[in-house]
């Protein structure tokens, strides 16, 4: 689960969409990830999820009433300063009219208002009510008043049928957040990165072909960092994982399918980041059928090279371009990457150890150690690979500045 909500404090607020028993599920993965989460509801909320539910979830009592009690403090405003950042899931069209147009007749209206904090909304709701032109008009006007909009998914509606209003799936929002909410003033706005991932495949027949154990992990975790600092992100890859907001993706197959992908995004790139595990050999010939047992006792493969994208793209890069590439190595790692890292042209080598059986191919952590030019190796203790990721795009963004 995403780090950025750790030790934050986040209010939720509960609208009266049939889709309101989603936040129970939102408010458990924020509590997860470390943060302190208060809820507030609407009247039509409570018609549909109950006060205790987010309450025991929450761990804290949930804002119903704008004169709750007699007190001498003003509810509202204390919530409105303890927040760092506001989630109204779901969000009904009535409340975005209400917010948009500065309404506050209710607790949750005026405390969303009373706040400075960053503010995100996932409207969610029948798709002819989405198209509504005052809802249209309504969501332009929170996103230019900084709203982060969370666009309802495409999907089976409440109404028994398929279209757009569906709310997203609450880690879909959680995660969309935090790349949204960082990307905004991050260091890598205005930088193109071209990332590939994967391990490739090289077809023997129809059915079959020769692979590496590579899952893709890190070069994912690497298009999510580099989208939370701002970047404009294309990951080449091999598999299919979970849908990064602001990552465009481009499928392959095979080193070369990734080779001419690779090669055309990189000219007006600035950074490329090779993670793929790339096949260095391909079959010579790839057979028009199932190759089949009878009459091959023994079965040769020839093998050829593939073309070396690493390789290509640092001896094609110009000055301010950024190659980074990964040394997936079981014995002399060191030594192994250091060649590399000048074969290649690159100016950043990633070598990573992968006969650990606690990190690398296919782990979620992963324990590298970061070669440059100029700089002594720096070893990086065993982390997440999201982590590992934030450390290398860091070297980066320092590179560019
Ligand atoms: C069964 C049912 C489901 C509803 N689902 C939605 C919905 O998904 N989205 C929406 O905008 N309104 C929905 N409504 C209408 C809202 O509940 C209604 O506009 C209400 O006034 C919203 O109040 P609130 O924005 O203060 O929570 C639904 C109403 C009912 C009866």
């Amino acid at each position: 689960m995403n780090d950025f909500y750790r030790n934050k404090n986040i209010l939720v607020i509960v609208t009266g969409s049939i889709s309101a028993y989603k936040s129970a599920t939102l408010v458990r993965e924020f509590v997860k990830s470390g943060a302190h989460v208060r809820v507030g509801m609407t009247a039509a909320a409570q018609k549909f999820i109950t006060v205790q539910t987010l309450a025991v979830l929450s761990k804290h009592d949930v804002l119903t009433d704008l004169f709750r009690d007699e007190k001498a403090a003003v509810t509202h405003i204390e919530w409105a300063k303890w927040a760092d950042m506001i989630f109204v899931v779901p969000a009904t069209a009535n409340i975005i009219g209400k917010i948009a147009n500065g309404i506050a007749d209710d607790a949750v209206t005026a405390t969303v208002m009373a706040s400075p904090a960053a503010k995100v909304i996932a409207p969610a709701m029948n798709d002819v009510m989405f198209n509504n032109d005052a809802v249209v008009r309504n969501l332009n006007l929170l996103k230019s008043d900084g709203w982060f909009i969370i666009d309802p998914a495409i999907g089976f509606l409440a109404e028994g049928y398929e279209s757009q209003g569906r709310l997203p799936e609450p880690v879909t929002i959680i995660n969309q957040a935090a790349i949204r909410i960082q990307a905004r003033g991050g260091e890598l706005k205005g930088k193109k990165l071209v990332i590939t991932a994967g391990g490739t495949r090289e077809a023997l027949d129809p059915v079959r072909y020769l692979t590496n154990r590579s899952s893709g992990k890190m070069g994912y975790a690497l298009a999510q960092v580099a989208a939370e600092l701002g970047a404009t992100v294309v990951l080449i890859t091999t598999t299919k994982r979970e849908e990064l907001y602001g990552v465009r993706e481009i499928v392959v197959t095979s080193t070369r399918d990734m080779h001419t992908a690779v090669v055309q995004e990189f000219s007006d790139a600035d950074v490329f980041i090779s993670s793929a595990a790339v096949s260095d050999y391909r079959p010579a010939s790839q057979a028009e059928n199932k190759i089949k047992k009878v009459g091959h006792e023994n079965l040769t493969i020839e093998l050829i090279q593939n073309p070396d994208i690493l390789s290509d793209i640092g001896h094609m890069k110009k000055a301010g371009q950024i190659v980074v590439g990964f040394a997936a190595e079981t014995q002399n790692v060191l030594a192994s990457a250091q060649k590399k890292l000048s074969k290649k042209n690159a100016d950043f080598l990633i070598a990573n150890d992968v006969s650990n059986v606690d990190s690398g191919f296919d782990s979620d952590n992963n324990k590298v150690t970061i070669l440059s030019r100029d700089k002594d190796p720096e070893k990086i203790e065993l982390l997440p690979k999201i982590d590992i990721a934030r450390a290398i795009l860091d070297r980066v963004v320092k590179t560019l500045a």
